[in-house]
């Protein structure tokens, strides 16, 4: 069932700012405001990515945001875990036109993580990095992932971006270290939630719109600032069995990984690489 969300509520003997939709609405740009026809915030969903396409019948951008999924969903069938109110999970849903140029999803997906990573830039978060295809990472930790679906049919192709953000995650549940969340990059200090929210919508929304016609080029430039795999010896796994080795060359116009294997130079457009980090 999805409920409604209250205002505020105290977790762990801590005072938690919880999603409010008027408070991001009213911190949206004007053109956010515009383009965005609707947004939810929701307290418990299976995954937000999964009521993003449950809404019909809107024509233009949809935004929802949860304080907790039961069922969120990450990349290459994993599950996405975050407690209640101790991160950010948001879906938008963008539909394009026929008049819009057909587009490689892999290379929005790098759009999409490029526009995360300089919001949490424009937050004062430095030191993050982006491991291809569209994760976050802080000092080798992972702190926000992207699930980019998409479906098309007759002259509308729709997508829905999920973002994943780890915001405060509680002590109780900081057991896994190759995670990190905002609060503890940040040495304590507490962000809001809403205002990050807000910023997120603004810089996907302006990435879902200008991707097509732009392609990846505007976003190259901070793509190889923080690209961690360059030059990194890697395994990228395809699939469930397939290994492939090599040095990580960087990324073509189209999003797609090069890396330098024993064959040579190859290209991959899918997979979940693992790094050996040199340093
Ligand atoms: C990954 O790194 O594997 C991608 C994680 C994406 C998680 C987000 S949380 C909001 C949205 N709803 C989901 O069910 N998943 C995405």
């Amino acid at each position: 069932m999805n409920k409604p969300c209250s205002k505020s509520s105290i977790q762990r003997g801590e005072i938690v700012e919880l999603l409010d939709d008027s408070r991001i609405l009213a911190i949206l740009s004007p053109v956010s405001q515009q383009r965005l026809v609707h947004l939810d915030v929701l307290d418990t969903v299976d995954s937000t990515n999964c009521y993003a396409w449950t809404q019909r019948e809107l024509e233009g951008s949809y935004a929802c945001l949860a304080e907790y999924q039961w069922a969120g969903r990450g990349r290459q069938g994993r599950q996405w875990i975050s407690p209640h109110g101790s991160g950010l999970c948001l879906s938008i849903r963008h539909p394009y036109l026929s008049d819009v140029p057909l587009f490689p999803l892999d290379g929005l997906s790098i759009a999409l993580a490029v526009a995360v990573a300089q919001v949490l830039l424009e937050f004062g978060i430095s030191g993050i990095g982006l491991k291809w295809p569209n994760d976050i990472l802080w000092q080798k930790r992972k702190l926000a992932g992207l699930l980019l679906e998409s479906n098309h049919k007759k002259n509308l192709r729709e997508v829905v971006v999920g973002i994943g953000i780890n915001v405060k995650i509680p002590v109780t549940q900081k057991i896994n270290p190759d995670w990190v969340d905002l609060y503890t990059i940040q040495g304590n200090a507490t962000i809001s939630r809403n205002l990050l929210a807000a910023k997120l919508i603004d810089q996907c929304l302006e990435t879902l719109i200008t991707y097509p016609h732009k392609g990846l080029t505007a976003f190259m430039p901070v793509w190889q600032r923080l690209d961690l795999l360059k030059g990194q010896q890697v395994t990228l796994l395809q699939g469930t069995q397939h290994l492939i080795s090599g040095i990580a060359q960087g990324i073509d116009e189209q999003g797609a990984l090069w890396l330098k294997t024993a064959q040579g130079s190859q290209r991959f457009v899918c997979g979940e690489v693992k790094i050996q980090w040199s340093s």
